[in-house]
């Protein structure tokens, strides 16, 4: 029996990556997206490529309503591709990073990025598992952006350090299932999020600067990490931050 993961966000960016890494390792896939369909349909149809089955699936994750319509229809569509309505992995990617000096920020704005980061995240989970089995694998992304500080990143970085204390609670509270829970904290990883300043020239320069490891983080440096998370050989790892940011500002 092929283990199933469904995957927020997937449609492009780290998301993608994981996606594609996690059908490599032969799990079947559900490709959440957000807007992009066409772009979701593509990794489907990648996967399906390379011999495992997905399917993609659409939620507004920053609303509550939108991802409880998702689950109902997911649990059907999941009895039509593997038998019964069961998740082995959970991989809650989808997010948004804003970044703006303190003055700046409106209410609106703050609101968008704790309802995707942070309520989105807890809902999707709250929904997920009842559907989880037992020994299952829920994986956060958090940011480097939590250890490390960019001004204009403190509201985003605080979204985010919800979800590290988020995780910690929701793997004290699963780990009598055998469920593990932990965050990958990726550095600058080169992905639409950041490409603005991260593929300019100060970008480059200030991110090789500031990193052991003298390259830009790839969508795959991550993807490598949750297969290793999502696998049975991480099961005595939980409750953690794991930061994968070749050695930013250390
Ligand atoms: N890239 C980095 O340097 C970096 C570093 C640290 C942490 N992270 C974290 O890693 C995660 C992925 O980042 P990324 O760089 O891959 O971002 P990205 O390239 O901007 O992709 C974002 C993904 O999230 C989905 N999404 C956005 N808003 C959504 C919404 N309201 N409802 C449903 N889906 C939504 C998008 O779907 P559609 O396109 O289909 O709408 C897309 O698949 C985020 O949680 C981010 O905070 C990224």
């Amino acid at each position: 029996m092929n283990k199933v993961a469904l995957v927020t966000g997937a449609s492009r960016g780290l998301g993608r990556a994981i996606a594609l890494r996690l059908a490599k390792d032969g799990l079947t896939i559900i490709v959440h997206y957000g807007q992009n369909q066409a772009a979701a349909d593509e990794v489907v149809a990648e996967i399906t490529a390379l011999g495992s089955k997905a399917i993609a699936i659409q939620a507004d994750v920053s609303q509550v309503s939108s991802i409880h319509a998702m689950f109902e229809r997911l649990d059907i569509e999941l009895v039509n591709l593997t038998g019964e309505s069961k998740l082995d992995v959970l991989v809650n990617n989808a997010g948004t990073a804003i970044a703006k000096p303190i003055g700046d920020w409106t209410e609106e704005e703050f609101d968008q990025q704790f309802d995707l980061n942070v309520k989105g995240l807890f809902f999707i989970t709250q929904s997920a598992l009842s559907r989880l089995r037992d020994n299952g694998r829920i994986i956060n992304l958090g940011t480097g952006l939590t250890r490390f500080s960019y001004p204009v990143y403190g509201v985003y970085a605080a979204s985010k350090g919800a979800v590290n204390v988020l995780t910690q609670y929701l793997a004290a509270s699963l780990g009598e299932r055998g469920v593990t829970v932990n965050t990958i904290a990726p550095g600058a990883i080169d992905t639409d999020l950041n490409a603005g300043w991260l593929r300019s020239e100060e970008g480059q320069q200030q991110t090789l600067a500031t990193s052991a490891i003298k390259r830009i983080g790839m969508p795959d440096d991550i993807a490598d990490v949750v297969s290793f998370l999502a696998s049975e050989d991480s099961r005595w790892v939980t409750g953690q931050r794991i930061e994968a940011s070749g050695g930013a500002h250390l």
